[in-house]
């Protein structure tokens, strides 16, 4: 199929946002993305999208931000430290797992290292069941293997799962216990639906672990990005390293910073449902498919400047343009997770002790405050099972020099 590329940032933009382009790059990787809202759309996304914004209800983000999230890092850097040293993309990925596990509703029984293992071997194999489409190995291969995971996933997390939040959902209709006693997550939230709008079998299985994918996959890639970026910046620019932990503030720009230059896709894509008038006046018809560069979009020297290319916190940004660019994209596809992973946008009354940070800034500034550095001895390497653009091992050491 023949495709129409679109890399300004504001034509991305506009693009991202007209209702008559269909998600498409996940076509390839149907195996576990069919059928979940990232690739819905018209009527049958906005109704999934609102059984599972309802997670946000009641303060939720500040809720996991401050109560939540700073346990689980804590508990997962612990060993690590005490060790001295650790991959960072392990690392990441163990953190950021048991956020979207929280987040998506899976329970861990045993609460051990054997069993979050056996979880993130199945959430890694979802993550690149959803990338196929990018994935460098045997594509059939691939989708064999999510299968099998998804079946494992199945039988030893999700089932028990849905049966403990059944049980609760009914103790709640019954008035025995209160909404505040339910968990405040996505199957929750799809269990308590009307039941016309509940979704079969296995298409819940597949939402549910798009969602663990998709938290932990992204949110562990941008830490791994931000910590390198911030690490080069502050050997060239002292006095900004020097800032990175008195002003959590100025921290969470870098990380923003660190987010545009490295949006988890390097492209979004998009089928017209019907002939779209694209902004510089081509037409593209539903036999077309379009790109949108979101690597280009976020590095568009209109709106960041000529080194829109390089790692700049001190880069002048015009009204109304995020710091992290088109990262979490815009529209109706628009990250779920953008406000947990990137934090509130800070104003000019924000303050340190009540702005969000996001998860992302969290964790880089909890890295920071271990003495986390580089290993010079073993520099990063790039990831080669994937053409995006990811670091597959990043070892570091903790502790003073
Ligand atoms: C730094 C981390 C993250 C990045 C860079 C990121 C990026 C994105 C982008 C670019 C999209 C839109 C895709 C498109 O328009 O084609 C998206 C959608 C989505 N993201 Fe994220 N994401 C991140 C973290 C998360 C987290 C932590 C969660 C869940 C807890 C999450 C859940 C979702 C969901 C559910 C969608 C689909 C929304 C829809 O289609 O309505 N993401 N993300």
């Amino acid at each position: 199929m023949s495709t129409e590329t679109v890399n300004t940032f504001h034509d991305a933009e506009t693009v991202l946002r007209n209702p008559d382009l269909a998600q498409s790059l996940y076509d390839e990787g149907a195996v576990i993305m069919a059928d979940t809202l990232l690739v819905l759309h018209g009527e049958q996304h906005k109704t999934r999208l609102k059984q599972e914004m309802r997670v946000f209800r009641r303060n939720f983000l500040r809720y996991y931000e401050s109560e939540v999230f700073p346990r689980t890092l804590a508990e997962t850097l612990e060993p690590f430290e005490a060790l001295g040293h650790a991959d960072l993309m392990e690392l990441g990925y163990l953190a950021t797992l048991n956020l979207s596990a929280d987040f998506a509703g899976i329970d861990r029984m045993e609460r051990n290292t054997e069993e979050s293992s056996r979880l993130l071997k199945l959430v890694k194999v979802f993550a690149e069941g959803a990338t196929l489409v990018h994935s460098t190995r045997d594509k059939d291969v691939v989708r064999s293997e999510v299968r099998d995971a998804l079946k494992e996933f199945e039988g030893s997390f999700l089932k028990d799962s849905i049966a403990r939040r059944k049980g609760l959902i009914a103790k709640h209709r019954a008035g025995k216990i209160s909404e505040d006693d339910l968990p405040r997550d996505i199957l929750t939230e799809l269990l308590s639906s009307d039941p016309a709008q509940q979704l079969p079998p296995e298409v819940l299985t597949r939402e549910i672990a798009f969602f663990l994918q998709a938290g932990a996959h992204s949110t562990g890639n941008a830490t791994s990005h931000a910590f390198h970026d911030l690490t080069e910046w502050a050997k060239a620019h002292p006095e900004d390293g020097a800032r990175y932990l008195p002003d959590p503030i100025f921290l969470q720009h870098c990380v923003h910073e660190a987010l545009r230059l490295h949006p988890a896709s390097p492209v979004s894509w998009r089928r017209p449902v019907c002939p779209v008038d694209l902004p510089d006046g081509r037409t593209a018809t539903p036999d077309r498919q379009v790109e949108i560069d979101l690597w280009a979009a976020n590095r568009d020297p209109e709106i960041f400047g000529a080194d829109a290319d390089v790692f700049n916190p001190h880069r002048k940004l015009p009204d109304g343009v995020n710091a992290f660019g088109l990262t979490f994209g815009t529209g109706f596809h628009s990250c779920l997770g953008r406000d947990l992973d990137g934090g509130a946008i800070p104003t000019e009354k924000s303050t340190p002790k009540t702005h969000r940070l996001g998860i992302v800034t969290l964790f880089v500034q909890a890295l920071l405050q271990r003495g986390a550095r580089p290993d010079p001895d073993q520099p990063p390497e790039p990831a080669s099972h994937t053409a995006r653009p990811n670091w597959g091992v990043y070892p570091i050491l903790f502790g003073s020099k």
